[in-house]
Order: C-alpha cells, then structure tokens, then sequence
C-alpha cells in the first residue's frame, strides 16, 4: 500500500502542552544546529563540545550524530542516495520533535546534497534550522582518516565513499561556516553558541 493510502486515515493527535511550555520549563529556546561535511572533517567532535558548553550553561540539549543513529534508528540504512536521504528526513524528524519537546538539537550527518539539506529545513522549520558547514578539506579528512575508510575508498574496496567515489555539494548559504584546521574548537564551540536562539 503507498505511505498515501496508509497515512489518509491517521489524523494528528495534539495535546495539552505547548512547545512555548517546555521551552519555558528549559528556559531556552529550541533549535536546531545541522552539521554537515565531509567523513572527518570534525562534525562530531564540534557537535559534542557544544553540547558539552550548552549543557554547562544550562541549557538541554542533544546529540544525533550519523554513526550512532545508525546503530539504532538508521540500522537497516546503507549509503546510496536514497538510503542517505532516508537517513536525513528520518534525522530531522527526530530534530523536529525534540525541538518539539524544547530540546536544543545538535546533528552531525555529512548529509551530502542541498536538496536532501533542504528537505532537513522543511521538516525542522527554517526558524530553527542553522546550517553549519564543517569545511574541513577532503586533503585535510583524508590525511586523518581516523576509521581507515578514505584508504578503504582509495583501494575500491568502499564503494561510494563521500568526497572519493560519491558527491559533496557543499552549502550556498550556511550561517557558519568552520574549517577545523583552522579554527580551534574553543573558538567553534563560541562561534556555533553565538547562533543559539534567545
Ligand atoms: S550521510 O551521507 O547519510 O549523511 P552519515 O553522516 O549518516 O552519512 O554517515 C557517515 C559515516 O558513515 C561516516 O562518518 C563514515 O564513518 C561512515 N561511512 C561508511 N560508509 C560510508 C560511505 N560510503 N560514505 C560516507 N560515509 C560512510
């Protein structure tokens, strides 16, 4: 049966509480930031040292990084562009409904294409979406290659391995944009935190 016909008899549940309530309960406003680059350009470790800074300055927040829903939510998704997509509306759905619940949200997807970034904005709302582009050169990831994956590419003996054998279309218009070979992660973490929403 197409999702069409499955979803035409499901009618939206509200309930009593209102996001405004919980944003309130937290004290913040909820958003989200969205990671991207390429494998090893330092996405999780930017998204974790702001959660880390966000959480000691009491705000609530959370980490969807792309290695670890893939061990859950994304178990059964592999990396061609439909599986990729897949990965990023089922990530900004989760996005949507922490911010939803007044959580900060932090993702770390490489989420290679503007359309599929786009999708991501829609679900999650333009009002609350930052895109932060970790520009970290494909050199740069590639010299680090901390799984051995870039190599693996190399040889062939990983198919459509991003920035080797499948596209990186890099942002047009990011809110931020950190390179971190450049910029240290103190220095990130601040610039990020600076598009917190008040
Ligand atoms: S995305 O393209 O769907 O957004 P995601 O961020 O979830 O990717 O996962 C990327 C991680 O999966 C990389 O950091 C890397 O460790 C691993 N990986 C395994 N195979 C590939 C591949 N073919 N291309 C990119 N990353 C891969």
């Amino acid at each position: 049966m197409p999702a069409t016909e499955r979803n035409r008899n499901v009618v939206w549940q509200g309930g009593q509480v209102r996001r405004s309530e919980r944003e309130d309960m937290f004290s913040q406003s909820a958003m989200t930031f969205w990671l991207t680059g390429l494998s090893a350009a330092g996405k999780s470790t930017l998204a974790f040292a702001l959660e880390r800074h966000l959480i000691d300055s009491g705000r609530a927040c959370y980490v969807l990084d792309g290695d670890n829903v893939r061990h859950g939510l994304n178990r059964n998704l592999g990396f061609s562009e439909a599986d990729r997509s897949e990965n990023i509306r089922r990530v900004a759905e989760a996005a949507r409904l922490m911010n939803d619940a007044g959580l900060i949200v932090v993702s770390a997807l490489i989420s290679p294409t503007v359309a599929d970034r786009d999708m991501a904005r829609g679900i999650i709302g333009a009002r609350d979406f930052r895109e932060v582009f970790v520009s970290t050169p494909l050199v740069v990831c590639e010299s680090r290659d901390p799984k051995g994956l870039y190599g693996r590419a190399r040889s062939g003996e990983l198919a459509h391995f991003t920035g080797v054998s499948a596209p990186y279309e890099p942002p047009e218009a990011p809110d931020l944009v950190i390179d971190t070979a450049q910029v240290e992660l103190d220095a990130a973490v601040k610039l990020m935190a600076a598009l917190i929403k008040t």
